[in-house]
């Protein structure tokens, strides 16, 4: 996605928080030791539509301006679907009183909804404006 991007700063945003969710994974791993869990990565079905659309928008011809747009959208789609599944783990862990569980994963949790508001201000501050204006010329 970051390579389809047209944007510089959309670019940059998915560099970072592709680095950002190498650290998320790092966490998981730090909370199945802690918690004597092993972690054997269940196959999650939802994601993995959400990744096939990333691919439709990535295989899609268009202007620059459109294409970040619809890239944009289906990377808020990947980060709610995120923020929904740590925010539901997060209460379980907070439950059953794993409150180090809980720190990790609320870390994580606001990295998903900083990279989910960052997307909106990329949107919002160029990525719509210049789409919408190519939708007008033509
Ligand atoms: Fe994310």
């Amino acid at each position: 996605m970051a390579k389809k991007a047209s944007s510089e700063k959309l670019k940059t945003a998915f560099t970072s928080h592709l680095k950002e969710t190498e650290g998320h994974v790092e966490r998981l791993e730090k909370i199945g030791t802690a918690l004597g869990i092993k972690l054997t990565g269940k196959k999650c079905h939802a994601m993995e539509g959400l990744i096939e659309e990333g691919k439709e928008v990535i295989a899609e011809d268009g202007d620059g301006p459109v294409i970040d747009a619809a890239l944009i959208g289906a990377a808020q789609r990947v980060e709610h679907y995120e923020m929904a599944a740590y925010g539901t783990v997060r209460g379980i862990a907070q439950t059953l009183g794993h409150d180090d569980a809980v720190r990790l994963l609320q870390q994580t949790l606001d990295e998903e909804g900083a990279a989910d508001k960052k997307l909106t201000s990329i949107a919002e501050g160029e990525v719509l404006s210049a789409a919408s204006q190519m939708a007008a010329a033509e």
